[in-house]
């Protein structure tokens, strides 16, 4: 009975397999299929998470099943410290780290760390979909990267065990998780009297639940989906700093591409960009209200205030920033901000 189980599924995958056509119709040559791997390290059910499903199933559909995009999320195949090496060896073909994470190549990047540089979504689209855009993606030449896109995860929030965060004076003794490769995120703690361990984002959990740090920065698609909140009493909604993902693949994989799968994969990795920014937002809103509602979590709203009490304790920071690599940049942005 078991033997014949066995056969009839091995029958249905076998006839799943040849099902496979082209756009055209025709059948897919097994050994022209081309393989996209996308690791990634957040849920499922966050933009990033939705935006790699929904980037597959375009793709896929638009090639007639010739391209498939194997989307692995949670550091299921690949975890911070490792996604970027993997992809530039050509083990995956796509991810989409945070910003923060390309500062072992590129310190570069290390710009839209610092705190209070945007205000709002709006602004950080007009000044990166720009020429700062282009020269921070520029840095990425010559480590094998092709640039694909910005996404964004949102604005970051603090969460902490001890008490609420209101003044800087607050933040004095704590220990904080910060993303790997930002000096500008030790930095920044460091400012507020509270030092800063980099960990790998799968590890945060554990390092918040068994007390090793006392908090952490985060947006709130991260801060719901990984359950930070329940094991985070006091949350300042602060708004100090952005994530943004970029979105890259492997340079000699994307020029091993024929000319006709790029640009399917360019156009439906526009539509996706555009898509996930308006989720990204929506997210970020949906999981704030889910974790209002658990009642877990004493939340506080930053006063403008409050606002300029820290902006003055971080303040050192930008000029820090400007003997930097990439430190030319930062009046760029202020410049273009001023622009718009
Ligand atoms: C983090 O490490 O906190 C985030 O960068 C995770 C992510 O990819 O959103």
């Amino acid at each position: 009975m078991t033997g014949c189980l066995i056969i009839f599924a091995l029958l249905a995958l076998l006839l799943a397999g040849c099902d496979r056509r082209g756009p055209d119709g025709e059948q897919v040559n097994p050994r022209e299929k081309i393989i996209i791997k996308f690791s990634h390290v957040v849920a499922d059910d966050t933009p990033k998470g939705q935006a790699a499903r929904r980037f597959a199933r375009l793709v896929e559909e638009r090639t007639g099943g010739r391209v498939e995009v194997q989307v692995f999320p949670n550091s299921t195949l690949y975890k911070d410290g490792e996604e970027l090496d993997a992809l530039m060896d050509g083990r995956v073909q796509m991810i989409a780290p945070s910003t923060s994470k390309l500062g072992s190549l590129a310190p570069q990047w290390q710009l839209l760390d610092l705190p209070y540089l945007f205000e709002s979504e709006e602004e950080v689209h007009r000044v990166l979909d720009g020429e700062i855009g282009r020269k921070l993606f520029a840095t990425l030449e010559g480590y094998n990267i092709h640039t694909l896109a910005f996404w964004d995860n949102g604005f970051k929030q603090m969460t902490n065990s001890k008490r609420p965060l209101v003044y800087p004076e607050d933040f004095r003794g704590l220990t904080f998780r910060v993303m790997i490769n930002s000096r500008v995120l030790e930095e920044q703690f460091r400012l507020l009297g509270a030092s800063a361990v980099q960990l790998p984002f799968n590890d945060v959990y554990q390092a918040l639940a068994g007390g090793q740090v006392d908090g952490q920065e985060n947006t709130m698609s991260n801060i719901y989906s990984q359950r930070f909140y329940q094991v985070q009493p006091y949350l300042t909604v602060s708004n100090h700093g952005f994530i943004g993902y970029v979105v890259l693949t492997n340079a000699g994989f994307w020029q091993s591409l024929p000319p006709d799968v790029r640009r399917v994969i360019e156009e439906a990795m526009a539509e996706v960009t555009a898509w996930e920014r308006e989720q990204a937002a929506h997210l970020n809103e949906e999981n704030f209200k889910q974790v209002k509602e658990s009642g877990q979590v004493k939340i506080h709203v930053q006063t403008a205030e409050e606002k300029a009490r820290w902006k003055e304790a971080l303040a050192p920071l930008y000029q820090k920033f400007r003997g930097m690599p990439g430190g030319e940049l930062l009046d760029e942005v202020l410049k273009a901000k001023r622009a718009l």
